[in-house]
C-alpha cells in the first residue's frame, strides 16, 4: 500500500501543488486547511508522514506538532516536516523543538521535498514504506572521451545529486577496472570490498552483491573497482552484465563510470545502458575521440539516440566554442557543465565530493541541474527542445 501524506496548509495553491507532486510519485494524499483539522485527521487517518505549515488558522503548526507528540507518548512516531518561511532561523528551531523531524524552507523544489520525504519514511519505517514505488532501474554510463575530461567527477557527483537532490536510490559502479579511483574521490582508502569479491564467488546472487556494496555517507551505494590492476583481469566481459541486472532491480539509477577503452568489457556495459553520457572537453583530441567513438558505436549497430554528449568545463577558454564543436561533430551537445577548477580540485584532493562540501559552488549547482535533466529525460518529462538547449 502506498504511504499516505497528510498535507496541512491553508493556501489553496500550495495544497494543489503538493497534492499533484505527491500523487505523481505514487503517494496517497490527504489535505486539511487548519490546525484543529490536522490533529483530527492525524487521529483518524494515521498518515505515514505530515507536511505541516506553520501559519495556520485555529492551531498553528507548532501547537499541532506538540499535540501530536504528546498524544503519541512513546508509541508510533509520525514523521513531520515543517514548512517554514525562508531564512527564518527562529521558526526552524521552534519547529524542531515542537517535535518536527525536519523542515523545508518555502519556496522549495519538488525534488527536494520528495528527497526529504523518502529520507524520513525510510528512517521511520525501513521495512515496508521506504519507497512509494518500485525502483525504476535506469542504467546510465559515463564515458570519458579521453583521460582527464571529468567523467569520474561527473559520474560521482551526478550520482550523489540524483540521490540527494532528486530523491532517487542510486548505486555507483566504478567500471574503470584497472585504475578505478572512486576510493580516492570518496576517501575510502582501506575499503577492500570490490567487484572482485563478486566475480570470484561460485555463484552470483542479489544477496552477495548487496554484501559487497559499500555505503557512502551521502546515501548512495558503491560497487568499487578491483583494488589492484592485476585483479582487474578477474572481471571478464561476461561478468558485469548479470551484476548490472541485479543492481537494476533494486535501484532507481545504476550509474557506471567507464574508462575510454572501446573494449569488450565497456561494450557490454554500453549494451546494458539506457543512455551513454559521453563526456568531452572542447579540444581537438577530445573531439577526434568522440567522432571515433560515435562511428564505432554506429558500426556496431548502437542506436545513436542512446548517446548523449556532455561538454564539461564548457566555460574554459580553449579557442573552440560550442558552435565549432557541434560543427565538427555534426551533432548538438546535449548538456554542458561549466568550468570550476577550484571546486573540482579541492574536492578531489580532500576526498569529499563537490556535492558534499561545495554544493553551493558553481560546479555543484551545474551538476544538480544536470542530474535534474537526466532524471527528467529518464522519466520522459523533458521536452526535446528544452534539453537540446541546455
Ligand atoms: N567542470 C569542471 N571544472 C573544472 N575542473 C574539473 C571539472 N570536471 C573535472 N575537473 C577536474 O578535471 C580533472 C580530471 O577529472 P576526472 O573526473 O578524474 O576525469 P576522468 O575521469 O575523465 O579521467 C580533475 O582534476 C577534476 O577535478
Ligand atoms: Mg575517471
Amino acid at each position: 500500500m502506498a504511504p499516505t501524506i497528510l498535507v496541512v496548509d491553508d493556501d489553496p495553491n500550495v495544497q494543489r501543488l503538493l497534492s499533484y507532486t505527491l500523487r505523481q510519485e505514487g503517494f496517497e494524499v490527504s489535505v486539511v486547511a487548519d490546525g484543529a483539522e490536522a490533529v483530527r485527521a492525524w487521529q483518524v487517518e494515521r498518515p505515514s508522514l505530515i507536511l505541516l505549515d506553520i501559519m495556520l488558522p485555529k492551531l498553528d503548526g507548532y501547537a499541532v506538532a506538540q499535540r501530536i507528540r504528546e498524544d503519541e507518548a512513546g508509541g508510533n512516531h509520525t514523521p513531520i516536516i515543517m514548512l517554514t518561511a525562508e531564512g527564518d532561523v527562529e521558526q526552524r528551531v521552534r519547529g524542531l523543538r515542537a517535535g518536527a523531524d525536519d523542515y523545508l524552507m518555502k519556496p522549495f523544489h519538488p525534488a527536494e521535498l520528495l528527497a526529504r520525504i523518502r529520507g524520513l519514511l525510510s528512517r521511520f519505517a525501513p521495512s515496508e514504506e521506504a519507497v512509494a514505488r518500485p525502483p525504476s532501474g535506469h542504467v546510465i554510463a559515463f564515458y570519458g572521451a579521453k583521460g582527464g575530461v571529468g567523467a569520474t567527477t561527473l559520474a560521482v557527483n551526478t550520482a550523489i545529486a540524483l540521490h540527494r537532490n532528486v530523491g532517487r536510490s542510486v548505486v555507483l559502479v566504478d567500471g574503470n577496472l584497472q585504475f578505478g579511483d572512486h576510493r580516492v574521490f570518496l576517501d575510502l582508502g582501506l575499503d577492500r570490498k570490490s567487484v572482485v569479491d563478486i566475480v570470484s564467488a561460485p555463484t552470483i546472487d542479489a544477496e552477495l552483491v548487496r554484501q559487497v556494496l559499500v555505503r557512502h555517507d551521502s546515501g548512495i551505494d558503491l560497487l568499487l573497482a578491483p583494488p589492484s590492476p592485476e585483479t582487474a583481469e578477474l572481471v571478464t566481459p561476461e561478468a558485469l552484465p548479470p551484476i548490472l541486472d541485479i543492481l537494476r532491480a533494486s535501484y532507481d539509477y545504476v550509474v557506471v563510470d567507464v574508462d575510454k577503452r572501446l573494449d569488450e568489457v565497456n561494450l557490454r556495459i554500453f549494451d546494458a545502458a539506457e543512455v551513454i553520457y559521453v563526456v568531452l572537453t572542447a579540444d581537438l583530441s577530445s573531439l577526434k575521440n568522440v567522432r571515433i567513438m560515435l562511428e564505432t558505436l554506429a558500426n556496431l549497430g548502437y542506436d545513436s539516440a542512446r548517446v548523449q554528449l556532455v561538454l564539461n568545463r564548457s566555460t574554459a577558454f580553449t579557442g573552440i566554442n560550442v558552435k565549432n564543436a557541434e560543427g565538427a561533430l555534426r551533432r548538438t551537445l546535449d548538456h554542458q557543465v561549466l568550468n570550476d577548477y577550484r571546486a573540482a580540485i579541492s574536492a578531489l584532493n580532500s576526498g569529499a565530493p563537490v556535492l558534499d562540501t561545495k554544493a553551493e559552488s558553481p560546479l555543484g549547482k551545474a551538476i544538480v541541474a544536470f542530474a535534474q535533466a537526466i532524471d527528467a529525460d529518464a522519466m520522459g518529462t523533458a521536452s526535446p527542445r528544452s534539453r537540446a538547449r541546455r
